[in-house]
């Protein structure tokens, strides 16, 4: 009975020693699973779901259709190249085909080809979604009113800051370290002027008329009788300590490629516009001369003739290129990329209403 007994009671650790090696090592590598998911690195990654929010993540830009921007004119008739990748904008679609209007986001209309009536305007209702654009860059003086136009528009792109999509002939970048550093053009004239419109009516042909009674003053450009190109506008303008960047016409905002283009080419324009107050919303107040600082063209024309003899003060009218670059504006694709832009962010209700009051005062 006893030896009964010890059989039966031998019969668990007799069990237990052959099962001792498997359930020690199961513990051990339970152990080492439970150590290894906690203090190592290792992070839990589910990747089917994480494949799954990618894909959804792709699949919503994929989706999302390209911005439709139809050019109802070219500006003068003239095609312009249409890539938005220098201005850092994606996912837009130009075209000037006509029959693509039902399906465009906006459409732009530059002003001087109009032509004075909605004759060559859309005659189709315009799409719920779908936004007009009015575009121009001359001052008011050289563009005609239309009245039709008034309540036409749902946005405007102008050199106007107030305008909804504001493009300015130029504006101030931050250098960049890879950036050249300015290196300041070799001089051989003094004062230079390039220009084709003349109308003694100006008060740039006035001022002109008596400033050169007192400081030599080189001439270029139609009006002279010297027309110019590209090149010879840059080695001229580069080769003057000054250029008289007198606009033709003198409204807020209106700063044009002649003040941007000296500013780039290292001259030091000699403004006539804008109040100086205007002109400083848009460049530093040390990097011009403004007439109306003077009481006299011949106060002025003193100013640069001392200029002329201190390279000191010369040079500090070009600290700021230290600082900022100029970026001047191409004329169209500018427009059309941001208007893209503005359009993919504003895809709200909009109407431009008075267009003439606000344009034409
Ligand atoms: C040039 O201008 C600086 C700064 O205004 C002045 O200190 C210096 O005396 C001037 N030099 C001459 C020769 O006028
Ligand atoms: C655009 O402006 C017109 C005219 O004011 C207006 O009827 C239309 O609803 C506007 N469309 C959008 C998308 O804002």
């Amino acid at each position: 009975s006893s030896a009964k007994l010890n059989i039966s009671m031998s019969t668990p650790p007799c069990q237990w020693t052959t099962l001792r090696p498997y359930v020690f090592s199961s513990l051990l590598l339970l152990c080492f699973v439970t150590l290894f998911f906690t203090y190592s690195n290792f992070e839990m990654k589910f990747p089917s779901f994480n494949i799954f929010v990618d894909r959804a993540r792709q699949s919503s830009v994929d989706t999302e259709p390209d911005t439709i921007v139809l050019i109802w004119m070219w500006p003068f008739g003239v095609p312009f190249d249409l890539s938005c990748s220098k201005f850092n904008i994606k996912k837009c679609q130009f075209t000037d085909d006509k029959a693509l209007y039902d399906k465009a986001h906006g459409v732009l209309f530059h002003h001087r080809d109009i032509h004075g009536n909605l004759e060559n305007m859309p005659k189709e209702p315009r799409p719920w979604f779908q936004k007009w654009v009015w575009f121009n860059m001359e001052s008011p003086e050289n563009s005609g009113l239309i009245p039709e136009l008034d309540d036409l528009f749902n946005l405007t792109s102008n050199y106007r800051l107030d305008s909804n999509i504001p493009v300015p002939y130029g504006h101030l970048e931050p250098v960049k370290p890879e950036d050249e550093s300015f290196k300041m053009p070799v001089k051989d004239k003094l004062v230079c002027w390039i220009v084709s419109n003349w109308n003694t009516q100006y008060r740039r042909v006035q001022f002109y008329d008596e400033m050169k009674e007192h400081i030599e003053i080189h001439t270029y450009g139609n009006a002279f009788g010297k027309n110019i190109n590209d090149q010879e506008y840059t080695n001229i303008v580069s080769s003057c300590k000054f250029y008289l960047a007198f606009e033709n016409s003198l409204y807020h905002d209106y700063l044009s490629d002649k003040i941007y283009s000296p500013m780039k080419l290292g001259t030091v324009p000699v403004v006539m516009g804008p109040s100086r107050r205007n002109y400083e919303d848009h460049v530093p107040g040390d990097s011009f001369i403004h007439v109306d600082d003077f009481s006299t063209p011949k106060e002025l024309a003193d100013r640069l003739l001392y200029l002329d003899k201190n390279e000191t003060e010369y040079t500090a009218y070009f600290d700021w290129t230290n600082r900022f670059k100029v970026q001047q504006s191409s004329f169209g694709p500018t427009h059309a990329c941001e208007t893209c832009r503005y359009l993919q962010r504003n895809k709200g209700y909009q109407a431009f209403h008075g267009l003439n009051k606000w344009y034409w005062g």
